[in-house]
């Protein structure tokens, strides 16, 4: 069975005081309500993921980098590296967010490098997916889809599957407040689902978590959640206040 994930992906947000106290109320609220069935990650700015990674010890929390690069090591300015990111006691990483891939240049080769030298270093990646707006429009963003996921996942095999997280991220959904109804969310869910079904096995795709993500708030996180392929979300900006993300870890609960 798939884990359930409430992922927060802060982005570019949030000083070191403010997300100490953000893994604070996370880790009390966590302590006073054990999480059962979901597994609570979150992404800091990489100059945070020292001090998170020590508030967060003996918590329910991990954390995940929001990138890493795919070379080992080297003359690589401003870059960090998967095993930089083990040494600071990170044990996830996102890879191919559509802000990497728009605004970074990020394409389908030096993802499936990133994702196969995540896995190298046993960091779990956050493989994201999605389409803009105009593919949806023109009716191909199934198919993108499925190109984006052949492109990075074509050189694994299915015992590797499991091993990354996928999160669905519709980019005309992200930072818009323009969510994915939970009927068009389960739809490219069940999509992805069947997709890993066809390449590997059904147990592989029963196996691997499909976070959602794009504008998840606590007034759309029952629904989309509650859909039978959402496994939880990749959450940004309900993430970075206090109050919606306990929220949210109490809905995906
Ligand atoms: O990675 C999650 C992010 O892209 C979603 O952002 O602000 O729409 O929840 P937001």
């Amino acid at each position: 069975m798939a884990r359930k994930i409430i992922a927060g992906n802060w982005k570019m947000n949030l000083n070191l005081a403010q997300g100490a106290a953000l893994v604070k109320a996370s880790d009390d609220y966590l302590n006073a309500n054990p999480a059962k069935h979901i597994d609570v990650i979150v992404a800091p700015p990489a100059h945070q993921l020292v001090q998170t990674v020590k508030l967060s010890t003996n918590t329910k929390l991990s954390v995940v980098a929001q990138n890493m690069c795919a070379h080992e090591n080297g003359a690589y300015t401003g870059e960090i590296s998967a095993s930089m990111l083990v040494d600071a006691g990170v044990e996830l990483v996102i890879v191919g967010h559509s802000e990497r891939r728009e605004i970074f240049g990020e394409d389908d080769a030096l993802l499936e490098a990133k994702l196969h030298k995540a896995l190298e270093y046993d960091l779990y990646p956050i493989f994201c997916v999605g389409e803009s707006l105009e593919q949806r429009q023109a009716g191909i963003h199934f198919k993108h889809i499925e190109k984006q996921l052949e492109a990075g996942l074509k050189n694994f095999n299915a015992d590797q599957i499991p091993h990354i997280i996928l999160a669905y991220e519709p980019i005309w959904a992200i930072g818009t407040g323009e969510t994915a109804s939970p009927e068009q969310a389960q739809e490219m869910h069940a999509f992805i689902r069947k997709f890993l079904t066809g390449k590997f096995s059904a147990t592989v795709a029963d196996e691997t978590s499909i976070l959602y993500g794009g504008s998840v708030k606590p007034s759309n996180a029952k629904d989309l959640f509650s859909q039978p392929d959402i496994d939880g979300g990749l959450i940004g900006g309900a993430s970075i206040q206090i109050d919606s993300f306990l929220e949210l870890i109490k809905i995906g609960e």
